[in-house]
């Protein structure tokens, strides 16, 4: 197979890489693409960085062997702190892109407002989180949250409802009075309860991801090496998961067309 036909392999603990899946869809729509979720291991959020290091690293070897990728998009937050420097090391000519919290464009459009970062407890305990906000420290106020239970809710395809309602409310209370600028939703899983935060919060808040600048860098280093795909016909999407039941790829396809 020619190798830009080839698929880009996009990568996350579980159904949340799926956000960030649209936005490559949507930059990309010509590409082919092989998404895996280790749903089986979810949460790595709560795990050690030693952990979640030996499971990207094995997922990611075993994805790539399954299908010959391209290029890959480590679609977690968490995942991208804790491998993303030791898996360029062992894949030293795959372009691998990674994701981070958007707080570079809250900040920046927000100039010294109340930025709420939410994310899991591994991203914003690693210290490349710490070297993120130190860069931005002076630019505004950033306030951190670790919120465990969306990653649980969304991979159970609980995306809004009474028991998300009742976990946002308690999360967010202290923001429902003191109102913040903006929200930099630091997990990949955390794009598909926008509504239910927008809600909970009761006033009207800029919210930012990750995904749309994720995309980007991927079409960058595809164009760089000439490895865009030439196709004039929409790619194929193939989804994998860890859990391996059929209910698990129905709720990829839902979530991926939410
Ligand atoms: N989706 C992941 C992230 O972007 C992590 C969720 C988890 O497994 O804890 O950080």
């Amino acid at each position: 197979m020619n190798q830009q036909n080839m698929p880009i392999a996009v990568f996350d603990s579980g159904l949340g890489g799926i956000s960030v899946l649209k936005e490559l869809v949507r930059l990309m729509p010509r590409e082919n693409y092989i998404y895996y979720g280790d749903s089986k291991n979810a949460p790595y959020g709560t795990k050690s960085i030693r952990e979640v290091c030996d499971l990207t690293l094995a997922n990611i070897d075993f994805l790539i062997k399954k299908k010959t990728a391209k290029a890959i998009v480590v679609a977690c937050n968490t995942a991208t702190s804790a491998a993303v420097a030791i898996l360029r090391e062992t894949h030293p000519f795959m372009p691998i892109i990674g994701i981070e919290p958007a707080i570079k464009p809250a900040v920046m459009e927000k100039l010294h407002g109340r930025i709420l970062v939410l994310a899991t407890e591994m991203t914003l305990r690693e210290q490349k989180f710490s070297l993120l906000v130190e860069k931005y420290r002076d630019c505004g106020e950033i306030i951190t949250l670790a919120a465990p239970g969306i990653v649980e809710l969304v991979e159970k395809g609980l995306t809004e409802g009474p028991e998300l309602d009742h976990y946002l409310e308690k999360l967010l209370e202290p923001y429902r009075q003191q109102p913040i600028d903006a929200i930099v939703l630091g997990c990949t899983h955390f794009p598909f309860v926008n509504g239910g935060i927008r809600k909970t919060l009761g006033y009207d808040v800029t919210i930012y991801d990750g995904s749309l600048g994720t995309a980007k860098e991927a079409e960058r280093q595809l164009i760089l090496r000439d490895l865009a795909n030439p196709d004039g016909n929409p790619g194929k999407i193939e989804f994998f998961n860890s859990r391996g039941d059929r209910k698990i790829l129905v709720l990829c396809e839902k979530l991926l067309h939410a």
